[in-house]
């Protein structure tokens, strides 16, 4: 299945994706379900900034795609009472693109940097004193003539957003007063939020049909909501409107969606190690050419999730698929041969590497 026709993806797939996410979109923080700590801290950071009536702190939001960090960073803004001015790493093209953007900002304004782990070097140079002091430095004339000139700002907001906190540099990351991490949703804030979403659609669902929808979730708003609009669409043409148990269970069989919300292509990756890498480990680069996609759309979409529940382990030698996946995937019909090196538990140091030291991809045990 390509990445586009995908479910299950949480990255957003369509126009239809766009629309209805943004009615969607919880705009108060009270809305905002689930991630208890990160409100907390949150709303005492913004009722900080409103009694003292300064900009906020610099807030850098980072996790998996879909889980709310866009939505996030136009509460804080609301909340705030100010305006949000978005724009993304790629988008910044050059630093005088950044510098005009700045010099833009109305006094306590959020500046919204999505995938931000992707501003040029150039640009981030211009963003540091900016977030720092407020001020950037330009640069007048060219060539033995040439000096610089300091322009103030007035204060502002930065909020980031990125999918790989490790990719962003020391000295930006350093440059944020709050950091926080969005973490996967339990079933039940899944639950609540299909409810809510559902009113907001106008759709009649059976509280364990809800459930059905949160299990499959993945842990993420964005996809829970999807399936929701599926199902909705399921009712509509095969039943009377209403979304019963059976109707979304049946939905999520059409669909191909299993009972943890694994797609066709989670369970090819889950297969692919089992079967041909004798349950792994296996490296990156590998396992992304066996499947035919990117070695970075297997970490960023298919891995965090199958992390997350259990079913892949990341070990020094590469990923290995636990005894949890293996039982799925047998109770799926699967052929599961026998792991390769017994007890993940007992994977050593010498486990997957060949003679030369080199992890050993090539080898394969399906039958
Ligand atoms: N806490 C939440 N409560 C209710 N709905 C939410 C919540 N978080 C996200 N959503 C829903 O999920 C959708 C996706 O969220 P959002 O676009 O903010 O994710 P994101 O983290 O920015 O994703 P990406 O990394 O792809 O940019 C939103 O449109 C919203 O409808
Ligand atoms: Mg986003």
């Amino acid at each position: 299945m390509e990445e586009g026709t995908r479910l299950v993806t949480p990255t957003p797939d369509d126009v239809e994706d766009s629309t209805v996410e943004t009615s969607l979109r919880p705009r108060f923080l009270t809305e905002y379900v689930g991630q208890p700590v990160l409100k907390q801290n949150l709303s005492i950071l913004l009722e900080a900034a409103r009694q003292r009536g300064e900009a906020s702190d610099h807030v850098l939001l980072y996790g998996p795609p879909g889980l709310g960090k866009t939505t996030l960073a136009n509460i804080i803004a609301r909340e705030l009472g100010v305006n949000i001015h978005t724009t993304s790493g790629p988008a910044i093209e050059r630093p005088g693109d950044l510098a005009a953007i700045l010099t833009n900002l109305d006094d306590r304004d959020v500046l919204f940097i999505d995938e931000i782990h992707r501003l040029s070097h150039p640009v981030e140079e211009i963003l540091y004193p900016a977030m720092e002091d407020f001020a950037i430095d330009v640069m007048i004339g060219r060539g033995p003539s040439a000096r610089s000139l300091r322009l103030s700002l007035k204060s502002f907001t930065v909020i980031g957003a990125t999918t790989r906190a490790g990719r962003i540099s020391g000295p930006l990351r350093d440059r944020f007063g709050a950091v926080y991490r969005l973490d996967y949703y339990s079933t039940e804030e899944l639950a609540t939020i299909v409810d809510r979403s559902s009113t907001i659609l106008g759709v009649a669902i059976d509280p364990d049909a809800v459930m059905v929808l949160a299990r499959r979730g993945r842990g993420t708003p964005r996809i829970v909501n999807r399936l929701l609009r599926r199902v909705r669409d399921h009712a509509q043409v095969v039943g009377d409107g209403r979304i019963t148990r059976s109707g979304a269970e049946a939905a999520m069989t059409a669909m191909d969606i299993d009972d943890e919300g694994l797609d066709t292509t989670d369970r090819r990756l889950l297969a692919a190690i089992v079967q041909k890498f004798g349950s792994g480990p296996v490296g990156g680069a590998a396992l992304a050419a066996v499947i035919g996609e990117e070695v970075e759309t297997v970490e960023d979409v298919y891995e965090p999730y199958l992390l997350q529940i259990g079913f892949l382990d990341r070990t020094p030698q590469g990923r290995v698929a636990t005894e949890r996946a293996r039982e799925h995937l047998q109770g799926l019909g699967y052929e599961i041969p026998p792991p390769r090196r017994g007890d993940r538990v007992d994977v050593g140091l010498w486990d997957g590497m060949t003679s030369e030291g080199r992890v050993d991809t090539t080898e394969s045990t399906t039958a």
